[in-house]
């Protein structure tokens, strides 16, 4: 079983040859012509109308990228997604995660915090607890040609994403050493890049020289990759010699580990506890002790950090129990009164606001079950505008409209193949924990300025505590702390007393 899976999920990962890369290996006719006879027997012949005008070297490519895929399978994938079998409508029941089941920073006990913050700083200390990122989305809200992790988000500092989260596992390491005497505690970062995101990824690393961590400490690796359907279900091409792809969603993760031999190597390290989460979120708490002390003591297999929704018409995905299962409901998908709906227990709270902000905490023991599930896992579709080149003719088409779909599967399709009591939840601040950049400068919401004032806010808010006074004038606020100093507002005794002109940066501790 577990082999037929494998196969599947391998057929299904394409991979393009880049530039610089040798040529592929030249097929023979007769495989060409193999492929050729498979693409046309399932109504796809089309990605092969302009093999006539293509060199040796481009027919090769097409050749080893059409050869990663299975049409008959895709075609399968697009009509399944384009046309969900009807399922019988039963009764829905939505409500919050059982009590027992969640927790929230906002009104533990903070002994209890204090409690999972120690637990899970041994676990880091005894080299059990890796990060997964998500990095292979294509960031097309945001518009920047280089990886999303790669930006600048307007700090003092210029630092970049990656830089931020590497600087926090620097620090979380160091607190592990201190807090337990372990000569050279490892919090292991495994990168999942796309086929568009890994090449300048790898190079962004490269170039900041692991941003201070080991080089054997980074692993980054490549989800898969699908191909764009038309509207009308066909294969696109993007070019005359190459297929229209993109990358399978962040639900690609589960396959990605296992194909990449991400997780093998987690095994090989004898990892225990997985912080997973995306590249978007500027004041992620990686690998945040809190959340692994948190899941490790509730002993569950998946546990998602929330925030609390906004308001009843805040445009989030919550984390719910669909007919007691576990499960994320879309906005979209509950009605006005259910979104309304108060807390019996604190009338001035929403029942249903546990916003999810895919920042997920996975035990290992889960992910070696993947190969039982993952075949499991729905494709959604995403319309959207894919320029390509007209079959017909050869055109290229720069469409104004979505003119095709990418097929994707989503992380959190999981959460209902796991039993409720092996599922838990963990609310903590927004303030400090959430800020995602979606969107481009200039939009308000969720873009880089956005980012950047919410890393000078929470600066300040520690520096504060620690006893400093922060002089704001006009506009100017905030100070961006350095990861390296601090990791979540502590170590910063020394500023006691002292007066700081915002906006300021603290690098060093002076
Ligand atoms: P989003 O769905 O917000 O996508 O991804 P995005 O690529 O960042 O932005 P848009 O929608 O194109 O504007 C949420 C997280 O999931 C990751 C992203 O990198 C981000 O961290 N992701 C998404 C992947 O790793 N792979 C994917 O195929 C899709």
């Amino acid at each position: 079983m577990a082999e037929a899976i494998k196969e599947t999920v391998s057929n299904l990962i394409g991979k393009v040859t880049g530039a610089g890369e040798p040529a592929p290996r030249e097929p023979s006719a007769e495989e060409f012509q193999q492929l050729q006879k498979k693409y046309t027997d399932a109504g796809q012949g089309h990605v092969f109308a302009f093999v006539e005008e293509l060199s040796t070297v481009e027919k090769s490519i097409l050749f080893h990228q059409l050869n990663n895929f299975d049409p008959a399978r895709i075609n399968d994938l697009a009509n399944t997604a384009l046309h969900p079998p009807k399922t019988e409508q039963t009764t829905v029941t939505v409500e919050p995660l059982p009590e027992a089941a969640t927790a929230s920073i906002i009104d533990s006990d903070p002994a209890d915090v204090q409690k999972w913050y120690d637990l899970g700083l041994k676990e880091v200390s005894a080299n059990k607890v890796a990060v997964v990122l998500m990095a292979g989305g294509q960031g097309t809200r945001l518009g920047s040609s280089a990886p999303k992790g790669c930006f600048d988000i307007g700090l003092l500092s210029q630092k970049s994403l990656f830089q931020l989260q590497a600087e926090r596992i620097i620090r979380l390491q160091e607190l592990a050493k201190k807090a337990h005497g372990v000569e050279k505690p490892i919090i292991p970062w495994y990168v999942m890049t796309s086929g568009p995101t890994r090449k300048p990824t790898e190079d962004f690393f490269r170039k900041h020289s692991y941003f201070g961590l080991e080089e054997k400490n980074v692993f980054i690796f490549e989800q898969g990759v699908l191909p764009c359907i038309s509207n009308d279900g066909k294969i696109m091409l993007e070019a005359k010699g190459k297929v229209a792809v993109a990358p399978d969603g962040n639900g690609g993760i589960y396959q990605g580990l296992v194909t990449s031999g991400a997780r093998e190597d987690m095994r090989t390290r004898g990892i225990q506890h997985i912080h997973i989460f995306g590249v978007d979120n500027c004041l992620v708490k990686v690998a945040d002790p809190v959340l692994i002390g948190f899941s490790a003591s509730k002993d569950v297999d998946i546990a998602t950090k929330v925030v609390r929704k906004r308001n009843a018409t805040e445009s989030v995905g919550l984390i719910i129990q669909k007919n007691g299962k576990p499960d994320v409901v879309e906005y979209s998908e509950i009605d006005k009164e259910t979104a309304e709906a108060k807390d019996p227990k604190q009338p001035d709270v929403l029942k249903f606001r546990a916003a999810n902000i895919v920042n997920h905490y996975y035990s290992f023991r889960f992910l070696e079950s993947i190969e039982n599930w993952v075949h499991k896992l729905p494709h959604h579709v995403a319309r959207k505008k894919i320029a390509c080149v007209n079959p017909e003719n050869g055109e290229a088409v720069k469409p104004e409209k979505p003119n095709g779909i990418k097929l994707e599967q989503f992380i959190f399709d999981v959460f209902p193949m796991t039993p409720l009591d092996k599922f838990a939840s963990l609310e903590v601040r927004r303030e400090d924990e959430f800020s995602p950049l979606k969107n481009a400068r200039g939009t308000g919401e969720d873009d880089p300025d956005t980012s950047r004032a919410d890393i000078l806010k929470q600066g300040q808010r520690w520096v504060e505590a620690a006893g400093a006074v922060v002089i704001t004038d006009g506009e100017a606020f905030g100070v961006e702390v350095s990861p390296l100093i601090s990791y979540a507002g502590e170590n910063l005794e020394f500023l006691s007393g002292r007066e700081i002109k915002a906006p300021a940066i603290l690098e060093k501790e002076e």
